[in-house]
């Protein structure tokens, strides 16, 4: 059963043929159905949305709100907090925007955040006077709650965190973050872009006000699609960033009124094509079952872990009972790009090295001055034969390194 719904997973996706690909945590190969469901529209009824009431563009009005419908039942919320935008950091920014800051507002975020969770801020402090106050995570990369409810008082306006690290793949503690928010008052963001499609992110558990989602890693959508759930509770404080056609519902030459939620965040032609493929990845996702997703990742980041540890001179970074999808290591004294390029010369084993833009958290973690650390991160699609020939191709690459 498990066997076989994988089986159908990788005959949706051929490219899985021709790599063994650990780099989901960057972007995910695109199912046949969610392409199929884009060359439909571009073949069929490519017009515009909201604009035309000719029964071609209806349809495509039709098709691109479903599926806001469709992922607003997939993270359980209505479809008007659904707001699209281009990808998690263009949803972040529209909340470090749209909200109305004042100088001596104080907002408390983690040190292993993506730079899209952390110059937003860095950038309100430096223009607009913002505290920030930034709170370690322990050394397996995990941010204490206790930590985070030390640090708020009454300046405090909003709270972010990432959901899981993409550089170390530590899970946040958020239910318990989104409790302290809630308790105090104060506005809590969740980074959804390394836990979307993963496991189950369900806005009313978490408790947070704001969700940052991409649409082309876990959730299996095109490249160009993101969103951020935007609770109807907390609406009214975020400004529209993004002002022109299809957000007002009338002008003068002095004067104009917006549209309702969403429409008044999403000026200009959206990426139609994109949100309707979108839909469908959301469907196929929800088809497979995330509790059947998350079982299938532990196992294989588990066995990951274990094949990297084991090799003598590798450091490996998490907790390997903390970490989910991610695994970041690197071979002691060898620069991660040169590990990463051997593992696609001798395998075509497809990872990502570097910084993972998120250099904060490689200087938590010590990985600064090796050039940061090779990431291996996997989704439903990736069988334990690929973790074994990644662990036996690793370890042939420590030895001529001397392990
Ligand atoms: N944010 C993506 C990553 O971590 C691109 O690789």
């Amino acid at each position: 059963m498990e066997n076989d719904a994988i089986i159908n997973i990788r005959a949706d996706i051929p490219l899985l043929e021709e790599v063994i690909y650990l780099d989901a945590a960057s972007t995910t190969p695109t199912p046949k159905p969610v392409v199929e469901a884009m060359c439909d529209y571009f073949y069929n009824y490519n017009s515009n949305t909201g604009r035309g009431a000719y029964r071609m563009a209806v349809k495509s009005t039709k098709e691109f709100e479903h599926a806001r419908y469709r992922i607003s039942k997939f993270i359980n919320c209505r479809s008007s907090e659904v707001i699209f935008t281009k990808n998690t950091t263009e949803a972040i920014n529209l909340v470090a925007n749209g909200l109305d800051f004042k100088k001596g507002d104080s907002i408390i975020l983690s040190n292993i955040e993506h730079h899209s969770n952390f110059i937003p801020w860095l950038n309100l402090k430096k223009k607009q006077g913002i505290k920030l106050k930034i709170i370690k995570a322990d050394k397996y990369g995990v941010v204490d709650p206790t930590d985070i409810e030390s640090a708020v008082d009454s300046n405090t306006k909003l709270i972010t965190t990432t959901h899981v690290s993409n550089a170390i793949g530590s899970v946040q503690p958020v239910n318990e973050i989104g409790k302290i928010a809630d308790e105090n008052n104060v506005l809590y963001m969740v980074d959804a872009a390394q836990s979307a499609g993963h496991m189950k992110v369900d806005v009313k558990e978490t408790k947070a006000d704001f969700i940052t989602f991409p649409g082309h890693k876990g959730l299996l959508g095109p490249i160009g699609t993101g969103f951020l759930y935007c609770g109807e509770q907390s609406v009214e404080k975020l400004e529209p960033m993004n002002l022109g056609g299809g957000t007002v519902l009338d002008v003068t030459e002095t004067e104009f009124s917006f549209e309702d939620v969403p429409a008044r965040f999403e000026g200009g032609t959206q990426n139609i094509a994109g949100f309707i493929g979108l839909g469908v990845a959301v469907d196929y996702i929800d088809r497979i079952g995330l509790e059947r997703i998350e079982k299938h990742s532990k196992k294989l980041t588990s066995k990951l872990f274990q094949e990297i540890n084991d090799i003598n001179n590798t450091i490996v970074y998490g907790s390997p009972e903390n970490i989910y999808g991610i695994v970041a290591f690197n071979i002691d004294g060898v620069n991660a790009h040169d590990v990463a390029k051997i593992l696609d010369e001798l395998k075509n084993i497809c990872v990502r090295s570097g910084h993972h833009c998120a250099i904060p958290a490689i200087r938590h973690i010590g990985a600064y001055e090796l050039g940061g650390t090779v990431r291996a991160s996997l989704h439903y699609y990736n069988t334990e034969e690929e973790i074994q020939i990644f662990g036996e191709t690793l370890r042939e690459i420590s030895k001529f390194f001397g392990e």
